[in-house]
């Protein structure tokens, strides 16, 4: 990892965390997006900025392993010093996460490891919580199940829905994830074996922005 360093960020979708990411831009620059989907609306926000696309559509792969050995050399030839899944619907190979080990991160929109996977507001919800919010953390090759870096908590409101919740929780991923991505490179956040460890400044940030840390048993 390295101050200023290059990001690739893998999307399937509209990208506002991608759009965050990129007004952030403080400590790392977004060197590449890559996506699966040729219509997914990040790559115009992408291109409107100047950063490079590359899109690794299914339907031009006769394989599912072959579709993934494509996104893989994709990723590679960007040459990235992390990568950063934002909204990334593909599964990614065993090969890809060892490649990256400790340089590939995912938000996802629920306090892990409650509601990994797909619907996590419809899901909290149903589940009645009084809380819910988004992670980031590194990816490991389970769904969603990789060492936690920090969360974001909103409060569910009784006359939440999925729509008005996920607008919340949103809301949170675009300051959460930013920072994180500043901290990574800069070495305030790191990973060693399945613990994350924070520098004092990241910590201290974290409380600034009210950003929880070490909530999962994981962190020291
Ligand atoms: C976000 O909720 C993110 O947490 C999840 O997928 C959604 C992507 O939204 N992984 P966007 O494309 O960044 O707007």
């Amino acid at each position: 990892m390295k101050e200023g360093g290059s990001v690739t960020v893998l999307i399937s979708g509209r990208g506002s965390n991608l759009n965050a990411l990129i007004r952030h831009q403080s400590g790392y620059r977004i060197g590449h997006v890559i996506s699966d989907k040729p219509d997914a609306g990040g790559l115009l926000l992408a291109q409107e900025a100047g950063i490079a696309t590359t899109v690794v559509p299914r339907a031009s792969f006769t394989s599912l392993a072959t579709f993934k050995a494509g996104v893989l050399k994709a990723v590679l030839e960007s040459n990235p010093d992390l990568v950063a899944l934002a909204g990334c619907m593909v599964v990614l190979q065993p090969e890809f996460i060892q490649a990256f080990s400790g340089r590939l991160i995912n938000i996802h929109p629920s306090l892990l490891p409650l509601f990994p996977g797909l619907h996590t507001h419809e899901r909290a919800l149903e589940a009645g919580v009084s809380t819910h919010g988004c992670t980031v953390h590194y990816v490991d090759a389970g769904v969603d199940t990789g060492p936690l870096i920090a969360q974001a908590v909103v409060s569910v409101l009784p006359q939440d829905s999925p729509e008005t919740l996920s607008a919340r929780v949103l809301t949170s991923e675009h300051s959460l994830y930013p920072w994180i991505v500043q901290r990574v490179m800069s070495k305030d956040i790191t990973l060693e074996g399945r613990t994350v460890r924070y520098s004092p400044l990241a910590s201290q940030e974290a409380r600034e922005h009210g950003f929880s840390l070490h909530l999962t048993g994981e962190t020291p």
